[in-house]
C-alpha cells in the first residue's frame, strides 16, 4: 500500500548557501535587533494598551512576532540578492530548530500532559494521533483532525504539539494530526488535496484509529483553516457527507480565506500588520502556494494577479466587496503569463468567498484575534455563512495576534490563549455529547 511507503517527493532546493551556522547567526542579530528596536521606541509605554502585562511579557509580545516577520523579509531580500534561496532557507532553518512547543511551554499550572502519542504514516508523512490515557482502549470515539498552521509553506506538526497535547487533555477527546506536503515544491492544490485525503484516510481507517466516523470534527488554525474549508467544500462538492459522513464540526482559528484583497479594513490597519504576519509574508506564502515560486508577490500586494484573469471582470460583477473595478487593462503579454495564476487566484477553493453553495456545510466556529490581518475575511466569511443558514459561532480574542493558538508561552500572554483554548474545547464538548 503507498501509505506504508516513505516516499516524499525530493524537494526542489537549488544549491545556493546550504550554511544553517549562517542563518543561526543572523537569526541571532535579528533577535537583538528588533529587542532593540522595541525597547528603544516603545520601552513599557505600551502597558497602557495592555495593563495586566508586565514589560517582559508585552516585550515578549512584540519581539518574537517582529523576529518572525524580519527573518521571512531578511531572507527574501538575501534571495534577491542571490546569497541564498529563500525556498530551502527559511523551511530549514524552521524545521532545523527543532521546536517541540512542548519544551518551549514552561507551564507549571498545567496539570498532566501525558498522553499516548502514536506516529502513523499517510502517503510518506507522518500522521499522530493523541489519545488520552483514559481513552487508550476505548473504540469508536469522537475524534478532530487538526490542521496545522504555517501558510501552506512552514512548519509540521511537533510546533503544535503543546496545543494538541493541551486540548486533548483538558477536554478528553482524540485528536489526529496529519504532516502534510508543503509550498512552493507542490502548488495549489496539491497540498489542499493532500489534506483532504489524510481526512478520508481517517474515516476510511477508523477501526485502526479506534473512532467513530460519525463524529468526527476538523480544527485548522490559520492555513489550517484554509485547508479545513477546502476538506469541508469539497465534502460537500464529491457528496462524500453520503458515501462517509457528514463532519460533524468546523473549527477555525483565525483562518485564511483568501488572497485576492489585500486591503481590507484588517489590512490597513498598521496596529495589525507585523504582529507576526504581513501583506508581504501573505502574499509570499500565496506566491508559492499559487505559483511555487516569489514572482507573484508583488502581482498580489499590488491586486493587480486577479485582474489577468479572463474571469475577472465576471467575478467582480458578483463580487463588488471584495474585487475593485478594474481601473487599468493589464497587457495582453501579462495576462497570457499570468492567466493561470489569476484564476486560481480566484477560485472559489482559493477564495471561499466566492462559494455560493453553502448546504451541508458543518456547524462552524471561528475564533480570531484582534491584531490581525485576517480578521476582516473571517467577518465577511462568517456572515455570507450566517445568511445562507449555515450554524456559526465567532469569537474574538481582542488583544491577540495571528498565532497565539500555538505560540502563546513564549509571549506569556497567557489568559487569553487559555480563554480560546477552553471555548474551542467547548465547542467540541458540546458537539460530542
Ligand atoms: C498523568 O496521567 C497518567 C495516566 O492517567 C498517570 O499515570 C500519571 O501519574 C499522571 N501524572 C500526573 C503528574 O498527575
Ligand atoms: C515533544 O516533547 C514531549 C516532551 O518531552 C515529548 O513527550 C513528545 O513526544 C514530543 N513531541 C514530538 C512530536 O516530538
Ligand atoms: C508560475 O508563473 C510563471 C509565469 O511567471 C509560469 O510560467 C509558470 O508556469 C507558473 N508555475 C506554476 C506552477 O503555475
Ligand atoms: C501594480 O499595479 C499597477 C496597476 O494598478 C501596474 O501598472 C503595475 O505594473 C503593478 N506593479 C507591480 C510591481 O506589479
Ligand atoms: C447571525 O445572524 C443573526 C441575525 O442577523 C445575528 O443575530 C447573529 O449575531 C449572527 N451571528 C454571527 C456569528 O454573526
Ligand atoms: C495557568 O495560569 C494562567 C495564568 O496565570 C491562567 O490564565 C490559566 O487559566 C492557568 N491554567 C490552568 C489550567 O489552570
Amino acid at each position: 500500500m503507498a501509505e506504508d511507503k516513505k516516499a516524499k517527493p525530493k524537494p526542489i532546493y537549488k544549491s545556493y548557501c546550504t550554511c544553517t551556522s549562517l542563518l543561526y547567526i543572523l537569526a541571532v542579530i535579528g533577535i537583538i535587533l528588533a529587542g532593540a528596536y522595541y525597547y528603544v521606541h516603545y520601552g513599557c509605554d505600551l502597558s497602557n494598551e495592555h495593563e495586566e502585562m508586565d514589560c517582559s511579557e508585552i516585550f515578549r509580545m512584540k519581539t518574537l512576532p517582529m523576529f518572525f516577520q524580519w527573518s521571512i523579509e531578511w531572507t527574501q531580500l538575501l534571495d534577491s540578492w542571490g546569497i541564498l534561496d529563500f525556498k530551502m532557507s527559511i523551511r530549514r532553518s524552521f524545521d532545523s530548530m527543532n521546536v517541540n512547543t512542548t519544551h518551549l511551554f514552561n507551564t507549571p499550572n498545567i496539570t498532566n500532559l501525558s498522553i499516548l502519542v502514536q506516529e502513523w504514516e499517510h502517503n510518506g508523512y507522518n500522521l499522530y494521533s493523541y489519545t488520552p490515557n483514559e481513552l487508550v482502549g476505548v473504540s469508536n470515539q469522537p475524534v478532530v483532525i487538526h490542521l496545522h498552521g504555517g501558510g501552506g509553506v512552514l512548519f509540521s506538526p511537533k510546533y503544535f504539539d503543546f496545543t494538541i497535547r493541551y486540548l486533548a487533555n483538558s477536554y478528553k477527546i482524540k485528536f489526529i494530526v496529519p504532516d502534510y506536503p508543503k509550498s512552493p515544491e507542490v502548488v495549489f492544490p496539491t497540498v489542499h488535496e493532500f489534506c483532504l485525503n489524510a481526512v478520508k484516510h481517517v474515516f476510511e481507517n477508523s477501526k485502526k484509529f479506534s473512532i467513530d466516523p460519525k463524529r468526527v470534527s476538523i480544527t485548522g488554525d490559520s492555513f489550517g483553516g484554509h485547508a479545513g474549508l477546502y476538506v469541508s467544500f469539497k465534502w460537500r462538492e464529491l457528496g462524500y457527507y453520503k458515501k462517509y459522513a457528514p463532519i460533524l464540526t468546523l473549527s477555525l482559528v483565525y483562518p485564511w480565506v483568501q488572497f485576492v484583497n489585500t486591503n481590507l479594513d484588517s489590512y490597513r490597519d498598521s496596529n495589525n500588520n507585523n504582529r507576526l504576519l504581513s501583506v508581504r509574508s501573505i502574499a509570499t506564502f500565496a506566491s508559492f502556494l499559487i505559483n511555487g515560486s516569489l514572482d507573484l508577490t508583488d502581482l498580489i500586494i499590488n491586486q493587480s494577479l486577479p485582474k489577468m484573469s479572463p474571469n475577472y471582470k465576471e467575478r467582480q460583477l458578483a463580487f463588488p466587496e471584495l474585487l475593485p473595478k478594474i481601473d487599468w487593462e493589464p497587457p495582453q503579454s501579462m495576462i497570457e503569463k499570468y492567466a493561470s495564476s489569476a484564476d486560481t487566484i480566484i477560485d472559489p477553493y482559493t477564495c471561499f468567498l466566492f462559494q455560493t453553495d453553502f448546504s451541508h456545510l458543518p456547524p462552524i466556529y471561528v475564533i480570531s484575534a484582534g491584531y490581525d490581518l485576517l480578521l476582516s475575511e473571517s467577518i465577511m466569511l462568517i456572515q455570507r455563512m450566517n445568511e445562507s443558514g449555515v450554524q456559526v459561532e465567532h469569537y474574538v480574542a481582542e488583544k491577540m495576534f495571528h498565532g497565539f493558538f500555538a505560540i502563546s508561552k513564549p509571549m506569556k500572554t497567557y489568559s487569553e490563549t487559555f480563554i480560546g483554548f477552553e471555548k474551542l474545547g467547548k465547542f467540541l464538548k458540546k458537539h460530542n455529547k
